[in-house]
């Protein structure tokens, strides 16, 4: 049998983690784990099921049944909930927010880490998150942490969104991305966090391929 390998990739919202984690996926010919996809299909649940999002209880009494899946459809990982396909919804700018704020809740955190250990464990893959190399998988092969400026993470939010056709007000936008990492830093139970271990990566003044061979040449060390 040939050996499961596992990359950590972590680092905040707009660092450009998800493109790199496709790329690397697809030389590597592994899986890519989108890990905020679960987090962001959970808060579309709770919008669906008018539960607010920091309601512990009311998260509670869904979390451990919901109907999550992640497929690959061409090589691409769609999410669905409830047997609906939301990769687009959980997109959605207000769903960014939701997905930080329901990440908090130490009952979403173990339901998801619980599914992205097991998927880690049966397979090769890329994971792209915030925890992944802290607390999910402390002991992957490779760990990185790619981070850029919250200016450079701005232009980069603001672009893909007006090229998906959003109307964004690019300041409000800094300023969501600034609350996001707030958040994502400052929750109690498994927070964003570089591991000890990580490789760090400050993309700010590189390109998608720059970033790419950086991490490709420690995989081939
Ligand atoms: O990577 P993203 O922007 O799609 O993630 C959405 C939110 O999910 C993010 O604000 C924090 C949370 N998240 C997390 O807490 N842990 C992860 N491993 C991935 C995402």
């Amino acid at each position: 049998m040939t050996k499961i390998i596992n990359i950590a990739l972590d680092g905040p919202s707009g660092s450009g983690k998800s493109t790199v984690a496709k790329i690397l996926s697809q030389k590597l010919n592994i899986l890519y784990l989108d890990t905020g996809a679960m987090y962001r299909a959970t808060a579309v649940k709770a919008l669906k099921l008018g539960v607010a999002v920091d309601d512990a209880q009311g998260v509670k009494s869904f979390i451990d049944d919901i109907d999550l899946q992640i497929k690959y459809v061409d090589g691409a990982q769609r999410t669905f909930l409830d047997g609906e396909d939301v990769s687009e919804k959980i997109r959605e700018p207000h769903v960014s927010m939701a997905a930080s704020d329901i990440s908090r809740l130490k009952c979403v955190r173990l339901k998801m880490v619980d599914m992205q250990r097991k998927i880690a464990s049966s397979m090769s893959c890329v994971l792209d998150g915030r925890d992944i190399g802290s607390f999910v998988l402390p002991n992957a092969d490779y760990k990185f942490f790619v981070t850029a400026s919250v200016k450079e993470r701005t232009d980069r939010r603001y672009k893909e969104l007006v090229e998906k056709g959003h109307n964004v007000d690019y300041n409000a936008l800094m300023q969501e991305i600034e609350q996001r990492d707030y958040n994502d830093r400052n929750r109690d139970f498994a927070p964003l966090k570089q591991a000890d271990d990580a490789v760090v990566i400050d993309t700010s003044t590189m390109s998608v391929d720059e970033v790419v061979s950086a991490i490709m040449l420690r995989i081939k060390d």
